[in-house]
């Protein structure tokens, strides 16, 4: 992810410039390209020696070079980088940055940026909470620079609060994330309504309301800079366009608003409807300035058309719709009506009871409603509320993607991020270089082979794990081996992972000579090896499919039974549906009988509904996963001979103890019938967590 990228660190005197070298280190291991930039007191606390050192290239501490008058120049810095990282940032630097006050080459380079910048605040815990610092801060943030939130803990003045600079790890994990969405948007269209309409009384006077745009300009800003196509139609405000790919479209009214976003939304992935559209309009528009005249008047008002509603009846299936709520009282009542009534995906509530929330503020409250529960966000600048809306949104369009990729046909990455261990303790041989180079070609068979004619990111890839202990080797290349094959994805919003497949396959036989290549035909198994790898491979892609959609891994499920039907006449270890152990055949056969529907059902709501809700709504999650665990009971009483239900238990039960540690005693007794009645065997652990529970409770 950071290979290649060029990173600039500004380092300032802090204690904690130390652990600047370890970020160069961290980032250079990374394959990133690193040039740190020191300010003078820098140097009390760590030497550019040990920079220059760890980053592979000179520091730089001054405007020019003292000795050969070569000119350092932070405007060509400033177009070099793909991100300018301070740390530690101390309080002088930040109210530097913040003010412009450009004495040294660190805060110059700041000012010449036009990469991103994130800024790692290092200080005593009442300087980082004095409202100058604070304030400081708030004015990098409307920049649009990332602040990066300092831990609590022990400071150098063995005082205890919030001043830690965060830890290196963070500081890189915070840059990936960053790059990450950095192009999460690339090739979505999105239309994004934003400001107040105007609705003419005469020529001179107009009903309207007190939206500046900086809400929606803001949530265009951050949708550009992730790489989306975007369309904003402004209403009458006074704001720049915020990026040079944005196509805006200036309107005045509700029904000239209502035109422009009817006639874009077909052509989007989503649209955001952040605009305060006025709801009513004068029946008639006087031609000439109305005349005062002393005596009361009445406007009579007709309703305007709803936009949000409009679009919410266009919407096709792959089309996400966001609406907005701004309400003065029982907001999330309200909102949850406007997001069932507008056909909404999700609903971003403010309320104008918040302070600094709303109409014209740089800064703004919001809760993030839908069906699946409820996320609220702190008070925070508008472009950072617009990177939470965002992440959200971009999250959905990646599961509308998924949800859709049987029918897309465009190749752009592989599939599978699979790591290879092959662990030979148990054979005695001195020909490491066979196993060495076996490990590797199956690496490279997993991973740079294309499973499927669909699209996936990077980031998209499936994590996996394939654990081959060899159990027998002989020089002529026969191997026997068992496998450990797992495969995770990540519960959104969360850094959690989840197993998705899990399964020990204990008698695999092939042969292997150095150099052989591994190449895999469906319909002529003529190398068991390659034929095992494909079978887990797609029974790996269609497990995550089955989580992403409702039988959503069909198509590549049915790959894997065909494997499985066509190696019956080989006779190889493993697959032959006429053995009474578990094997290839009979897991596949097993999980796609139709008996069994209700299971693969259950891997879409468990992983959506409950896992990736539980997070921000632990109670709502926890309800979807119980209607799992019935949906399990359900296939285990008309399939009791099924391997499956067993089988999800035993690689989701610490989930799952862990997910019953929390609530209530019924909910966790519900859970515990069942899953004991499907294997006895899980009994211990569920009643030493009714022991907990109770005490706990
Ligand atoms: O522009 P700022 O000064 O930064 O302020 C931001 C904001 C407060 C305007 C913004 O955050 C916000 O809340 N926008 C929606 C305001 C509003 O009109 O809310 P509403 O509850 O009345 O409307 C609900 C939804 O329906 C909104 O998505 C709105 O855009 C949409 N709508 C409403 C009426 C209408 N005729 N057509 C619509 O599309």
């Amino acid at each position: 992810m950071l290979k290649g990228k060029k990173i600039v660190i500004g380092v300032t005197g802090s204690i904690a410039a130390y652990k600047a070298a370890i970020l160069v280190r961290l980032l250079v291991k990374q394959c990133a390209e690193v040039q740190v930039v020191m300010t003078p007191s820098s140097r009390e606390f760590i030497t550019p020696l040990t920079l220059s050192t760890l980053s592979g290239r000179p520091v730089l501490c001054d405007f020019f070079n003292s000795g050969s008058g070569e000119w350092h120049s932070h405007v060509e810095l400033g177009l070099w980088a793909d991100a300018m990282i301070i740390a530690p940032a101390t309080a002088a630097t930040i109210g530097k940055m913040a003010g412009g006050i450009a004495d040294n080459l660190l805060v110059t380079t700041y000012l010449s940026m036009k990469a991103p910048v994130f800024v790692a605040p290092a200080m005593d815990l009442d300087m980082f909470a004095h409202p100058s610092t604070q304030h400081n801060l708030q004015v990098l943030r409307s920049y649009g620079n990332h602040i990066i939130e300092p831990a609590a803990g022990e400071l150098a003045s063995h005082l205890c609060g919030k001043g830690r600079m965060e830890e290196p790890e963070n500081i890189v994990a915070a840059l990936k994330d960053f790059f990450l969405a950095a192009n999460s948007l690339a090739g979505k269209r999105i239309l994004i309504t934003a400001g107040p309409t105007y609705e003419k009384i005469d020529p001179v006077r107009f009903i309207g309301n007190y939206s500046s745009g900086k809400m929606g300009f803001a949530l265009a800003a951050e949708c550009a800079a992730r790489g989306a196509d975007v369309t904003l139609v402004a209403g009458p405000v006074s704001l720049k366009t915020p990026h040079a790919a944005i196509k805006r479209v200036d309107v005045e009214s509700a029904e000239e608003m209502y035109k422009a976003a009817t006639e874009a939304f077909p052509s989007c992935d989503a649209a955001i409807l952040c605009a305060a559209v006025a709801d009513y309009r004068p029946a008639t528009r006087a031609d000439k300035k109305i005349k005062r005249t002393g005596e009361g008047m009445t406007i009579e008002l007709e309703a305007n058309k709803d936009i949000a509603a409009a679009l919410g009846r266009q919407k096709s299936a792959e089309q996400r719709l966001v609406g907005f709520a701004l309400e003065t009282n029982d907001g999330e009542t309200n909102a949850r009506e406007k997001l069932a009534k507008k056909n909404l995906d999700f609903i971003v509530l403010n309320s104008l009871a918040d302070k600094g929330a709303g109409f014209a503020y740089d800064t703004n409250k919001v809760s993030i409603i839908s069906n699946e529960g409820v996320t609220e966000y702190p008070l925070k600048s508008k472009l950072e509320v617009a990177r939470d809306i965002i992440s959200h949104l971009s999250r959905l369009l990646l599961v509308a993607v998924m949800l859709l990729l049987p029918s897309a046909v465009m190749a752009s990455g592989e599939e599978l991020n699979a790591k290879v261990t092959l662990n030979r303790s148990k054979v005695q041989s001195a020909d490491s270089e066979v196993f060495e180079q076996l490990q590797d070609g199956i690496t490279q068979f997993l991973n740079e082979r294309k499973w499927t004619v669909n699209s996936y990111e990077e980031h998209e890839r499936i994590d996996c794990t394939f654990g081959f202990v060899v159990e027998n080797y002989s020089p002529d290349g026969s191997f026997t081996c068992s496998l450990m094959v797992q495969a995770t994805r990540p519960v959104y919003g969360s850094t959690y992972n989840t197993t998705t497949f899990k399964y020990e396959d204990k008698a695999i036989t092939f042969t292997y000579q150095p150099f052989d290549r591994l190449d895999f035909n469906e319909d002529n198994l003529d190398n068991n090896l390659t034929a095992v790898l494909a079978f887990y491979a797609y029974m790996i892609i269609g497990f995550d499919m089955d989580s992403m959609g409702d039988l959503g891994g069909s198509e590549w499920l049915n790959k894997a039974l065909n494997i499985a039907n066509n190696a019956q006449t080989l006779g190889d270890a493993g697959w032959r549906a006429s053995s009474s152990d578990n094997n290839r055949y009979s897991i596949i056969d097993d999980y796609m009988n139709g008996a069994l529907e209700p299971v693969r059902k259950l891997m879409h709501k468990y992983h959506r509904f409950g896992l990736d809700v539980m997070y921000k709504n632990a109670a709502n999650g926890r309800k979807a996963v119980g209607e799992c665990m019935t949906m399990l009971k359900q296939a285990y009483d008309d399939r009791s001979l099924s391997y499956f239900p067993k089988l999800f238990l035993e690689y989701k039960n610490d989930e799952l103890l862990n997910i019953y540690s929390q609530g209530s005693i019924k909910e966790r007794m519900d859970v515990q019938k069942i899953v004991t009645t499907i294997d006895a065997s899980l009994s211990t652990s569920w009643e030493k967590l009714a022991d907990d529970h109770t005490n706990q409770l």
